[in-house]
């Protein structure tokens, strides 16, 4: 924006088809100390504007071959911050509002029998267009402002996320190392319970947090001994207690992380059943949250359908018809219908081959 002439001598544009009038009025503003600018029609008035523009415009209503109307609409349009002042003599009342609401500033009636009269409008005119600049650069500098915050609270975010996900994937390769049955398990757990999580038309954010929890669901298990996690026979009923541990310590381990979602929670209770025979709380049907039912879907048919040391994979089929079986007993009938719904869009098979898709 061009602002010399704010800070020296103001331009005052003047059009009226009366040369007396320009005379007058002209002579008196620049007794006044302005610099006046003058055009006998509204074309000539807005070809001067365009050229020149002046701080400030004074416009005749009616004028042979365009009004006084034509200059306010025109200059609304290219340049809403310059002051318009309509001075008329033929104008009536209703006029006089029409020309004030398309946007002129002011209204003075001819003859001017107090020329002051001029030189007030204008001053006024001229203070209310320095306060809307300053406002529209204020506003402008607080809208840059809050832009700036913004991109870096979400480059911040950013680099929270990444090191909270790292510290997770850190967590994972803990557990990995001493049970290798975990890493490839809980990453395919992960995917699996996600496309159940698809299926049933979950948000993204509760998709997210199944992801999250997928991964680190047996992350308890860094407190259980390598020699049970990697038996081969069958585990006595004391070390099958200690393995029991796991979702506990898992919450233990994730309780103060502030995943976006109950992750926590969704890892201490994906031993729950739906009968309410699981652990470690004895939770049954909707006592037990939905991203746990899932996950539990998920764990069992990622570990029906792998090599254990003490049992050969079953078939996908039998896996899923063991999940079927147990929908309704031990398994969320809706999460075996998720599940079953998974399958037939052919997500599970992908999953099963490795291939990537958006359940990574
Ligand atoms: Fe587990």
């Amino acid at each position: 924006m061009d602002t010399s002439n704010q800070t020296s001598t103001p331009t005052v544009l003047l059009i009226d088809d009366e040369q007396m009038n320009r005379l007058l009025v002209g002579d008196y503003l620049r007794d006044s100390g302005y610099a006046v600018l003058e055009a006998e029609s509204a074309a000539e008035g807005l070809h001067i504007f365009d050229n020149v523009r002046p701080d400030i415009v004074i416009t005749d209503l009616r004028m042979p071959g365009g009004d006084g109307n034509q200059v306010v609409t025109r200059l609304q349009a290219i340049a809403p911050d310059t002051p318009v002042i309509i001075i008329s003599g033929t104008a009536n009342l209703e006029e006089a509002l029409g020309t004030l609401r398309e946007g002129a500033c002011d209204f003075i009636s001819k003859p001017v029998r107090k020329m002051d009269r001029i030189k007030q409008a204008i001053d006024l005119a001229m203070k209310k267009a320095r306060l809307n600049r300053e406002n529209h650069c204020a506003r402008q500098a607080l809208e840059d402002e809050i832009q700036q915050r913004t991109h870096e609270l979400r480059d911040l975010n950013a680099q929270l996320k990444h090191a909270l996900e790292s510290t997770v994937n850190a967590l994972g390769v803990i557990v990995a190392q001493k049970d290798p049955y975990t890493a490839g398990h809980s990453e395919r757990v992960a995917r699996i319970a996600m496309a159940l999580g698809y299926a049933m038309g979950m948000p993204r954010h509760r998709i997210e947090a199944l992801r999250v929890a997928g991964n680190l669901h047996d992350i308890g298990k860094v407190s259980v001994p390598g020699e049970i996690l990697n038996k081969a026979g069958r585990l006595t009923p004391e070390e099958f207690e200690q393995v029991k541990a796991h979702p506990e310590t898992g919450f233990e381990i994730l309780k103060d992380i502030p995943f976006q979602g109950p992750v926590a929670e969704i890892v201490l209770q994906h031993h729950e059943r739906y009968d309410g025979k699981g652990y470690p709380r004895g939770l049954k049907q909707d006592e037990i949250l939905l991203e746990a039912r899932i996950l539990s879907v998920a764990d069992i048919y990622e570990a029906l359908t792998s090599d254990r040391p003490y049992r050969q994979a079953l078939s996908h089929e039998e896996a899923m018809a063991h999940i079927i079986r147990e929908a309704g007993k031990t398994l969320c009938p809706l999460c075996a219908c998720a599940f079953t719904a998974a399958n037939r869009s052919g997500v599970l098979s992908a999953i099963a081959r490795n291939e990537h898709s958006q359940y990574m």
